[in-house]
């Protein structure tokens, strides 16, 4: 693919770099995107159904079920060469944040270091009544497992539908945002709040906003360079077009 001389230009003077990321990053590491994950006998449940604190509280033990599903299909993925090259990306850029709606914890995964989990993470289990966090479980019981704490259910540490996003967090992606020379968008359909909201907040102060996507989004317009194909295959090649890996 070819890209712009001005697009490498901006990139190699760049201090500030920040990247979105969504479901289509994730997607040539094969893993089943949100709405996806809803096959075979998962299919009957509406997401509100599975992600809500209204399904857990109702049968948190078909929540935890659906999730630990999830936990099991995500451990045998692997990062992507998408990941990678946003990894080699963070390592030639002086200040550099990966902002996330994935919860699969494959940017870290691939050794990426400055992230922002704006969804949470769903390897990670927390006590739903007191916060603690839970190293160990057993996904093999009847019953919901328990926190050692506060004996209160225990949960995915991920947002809900309905619930919001972790603050420290978002006031980061806020500030990566307003702050970058660049901003990429990628591999998200750029319509779920407030993530979508940061590439607004990128072009409004300045940034040159580069969108990476399978298909258009309401955000392409709007973008500076828009790119159209798989992150996987892009992003590794943008990398090599600016730094020469
Ligand atoms: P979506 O599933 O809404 O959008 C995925 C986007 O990735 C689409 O625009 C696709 O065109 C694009 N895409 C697919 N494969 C791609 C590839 N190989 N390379 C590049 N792009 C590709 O996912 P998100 O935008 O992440 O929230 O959705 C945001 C949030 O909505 C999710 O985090 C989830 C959901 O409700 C929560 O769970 C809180």
């Amino acid at each position: 693919m070819e890209f712009p001389a001005e697009l490498i230009r901006f990139l190699k003077k760049a201090d500030r770099v920040s990247v979105l990321t969504g479901a289509g990053a994730s997607q040539e590491s094969g893993l089943r995107t949100f709405r996806d994950a809803q096959s075979g006998l998962w299919a009957q449940y509406k997401p509100q159904d599975l992600a809500s604190p209204e399904a857990f509280a109702s049968d948190p033990k078909l929540v935890w079920d659906w999730y630990a599903w999830r936990r099991e299909a995500i451990k045998g993925v692997r990062p992507n060469p998408g990941h990678y090259a946003l990894v080699e990306m963070e390592n030639r850029t002086p200040s550099f944040t990966l902002i996330t709606q994935n919860v699969d914890g494959l940017h870290r995964f691939a050794g990426s270091r400055n992230v922002l989990e704006l969804h949470g993470n769903i390897l990670r289990v927390r006590c739903a009544d007191c916060g603690t966090f839970a190293e160990e479980w057993g996904d093999d019981t009847e019953s919901v497992p328990r926190c050692g704490k506060c004996n209160g259910l225990l949960r995915p540490d991920v947002v809900w539908f309905g619930e919001a996003l972790p603050r420290a967090e978002l006031e980061s992606a806020v500030v990566a945002a307003r702050q970058s020379q660049v901003f990429f968008s990628i591999g998200t359909s750029g319509v779920v709040q407030p993530a979508a909201a940061l590439a607004h907040a990128a072009r409004n102060n300045g940034s040159v906003v580069v969108e990476i996507n399978a298909e258009p989004t309401p955000l392409t317009p709007k973008a500076d360079f828009a790119f159209h194909g798989k992150s996987g295959e892009i992003l590794p090649e943008l990398v090599k077009a600016v730094w020469g890996i």
